[in-house]
């Protein structure tokens, strides 16, 4: 039996519900053609703003690695070293509205039977911010971008009415969208930040004002190492570094439980994953949770930066695991997805063991001594 790839989400059909997120592999016309060339199955492109961006002197992203013969984790490149996660301070695209409308047109010729998302983003401070986000996603959509996808969540903004802080405030997350809604034509998606207290309020209020899907996570809030020998943190530009963003690997759980507390809230509702993806067994677990496509940066960032390797395997991984569940009368992302939505449940609904099993809890895990018997029947 072969795997039916195409799936609709948010009333648009995907080839297959694979995207690169917005991000360095999705900055340029070129970057997003060879993107589509590789297969995959949609893009978000690097965000579009109206205000002009300089970013820092410097390496913008840096990767952290892992020993696995001791706790050394270090964004020094050496032998051996496994990803743990990637850091960035990059701000949003460098290029202008203007410089972006003719090549969404030109990709969108090239490529009509792909997905072409435009992330943007503006201020909230006031009604001609508000209107900054209207002009953006009429000249994206009019240039032919298929969605826009409005950035509540660049943790790295400066100005307390952008980026992720927006994506902190619900009433701001619910008047942007409904500024956004009243003009477009094309479905509205937001990129929420993880870095708050419950992401279920602003999804919520992301609804409210008419969000046709709610993505998540962008990276979090996070800084470099201070490297043992120089005291310097591992990125830095005279001796100074700000917040950034952690994505990769080390992301994975933190934004699967996010995205399973907000799936589980609204099951009715549209969600793409985003975080640590970079095969088809964690881009499974978004779907499983209830996710309609994922998106990936870190693992194409590392594969000649638009992940052509990345989006074969999870073409295949996809492939082979409808073929495992033949018996199941799985064929496509419909027939599985949200199968295990309903598994996270509260603390006190999970089972406990029957008196004799009982340790304590001191099961002989990781991170656990062996259980002193002795004590235990005192
Ligand atoms: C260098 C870099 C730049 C990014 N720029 C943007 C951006 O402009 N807009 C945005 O919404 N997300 C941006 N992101 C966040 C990614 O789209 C993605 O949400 C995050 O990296 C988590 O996914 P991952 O674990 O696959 O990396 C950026 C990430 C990195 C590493």
């Amino acid at each position: 039996m072969s795997a039916e790839l195409s799936t609709t989400f948010t009333g648009l059909r995907f080839e297959n519900p694979f995207l690169l997120s917005s991000a360095p592999p999705t900055e340029s016309d070129s970057n997003i053609m060879r993107a589509f060339d590789a297969g995959w199955g949609g893009v978000v492109t690097k965000t579009i703003g109206l205000h002009p961006v300089v970013n820092v002197d410097g390496p913008k992203t840096k990767f952290m690695r892992a020993n696995a013969d001791s706790a050394r984790l270090s964004m020094q490149k050496r032998a051996g070293a496994v990803l743990h996660s990637s850091w960035n301070w990059e701000l949003i695209s460098d290029k202008t509205l203007d410089w972006w409308v003719p090549r969404i047109r030109r990709i969108k010729e090239a490529f009509p039977n792909r997905v072409l998302i435009a992330s943007i983003m503006a201020g909230s401070g006031n009604d001609k911010e508000l209107r900054n986000w209207q002009t953006l996603a009429e000249a994206c959509q009019d240039a032919g971008a298929d969605g826009v996808e409005l950035n509540f969540s660049c943790p790295h903004m400066d100005r307390k009415d952008m980026g992720s802080n927006i994506g902190k405030d619900e009433g701001l997350c619910s008047v942007v969208t409904e500024a956004v809604k009243e003009v477009a034509t094309v479905p509205v998606w937001t990129k929420l930040t993880p870095a708050t207290q419950d992401i279920v309020v602003e999804a919520a209020a992301c609804f409210r004002g008419g969000a046709d899907a709610i993505v998540s996570s962008n990276t979090f809030p996070a800084l470099p190492i201070i490297d043992p020998e120089t005291l310097e943190f591992e990125i830095n530009v005279d001796g100074l570094v700000s917040s950034g963003g952690l994505g990769g690997p080390a992301i994975l759980p933190l934004s699967l439980c996010n995205m399973a507390r907000m799936c589980q809230a609204f099951p009715d509702r549209a969600f793409s994953g985003i975080g640590g993806v970079s095969d088809f067994a964690q881009a499974l677990s978004y779907f499983l949770l209830g996710c309609g496509t994922v998106q990936v940066c870190t693992a194409a960032m590392l594969d000649h930066a638009v992940g052509p390797n990345v989006i074969r395997t999870l073409l295949a991984g996809f492939d082979q695991f409808v073929e495992k569940h033949a018996a199941d009368g799985w064929k496509s992302l419909k027939d599985f997805r949200g199968a295990r939505r309903d598994r996270m449940v509260l603390q006190s609904a999970i089972r406990r063991p029957d008196g004799d099993d009982y340790q304590g809890g001191y099961e002989m895990v990781e991170g656990y001594a062996t259980p002193d018997r002795s004590a235990a029947s005192v």
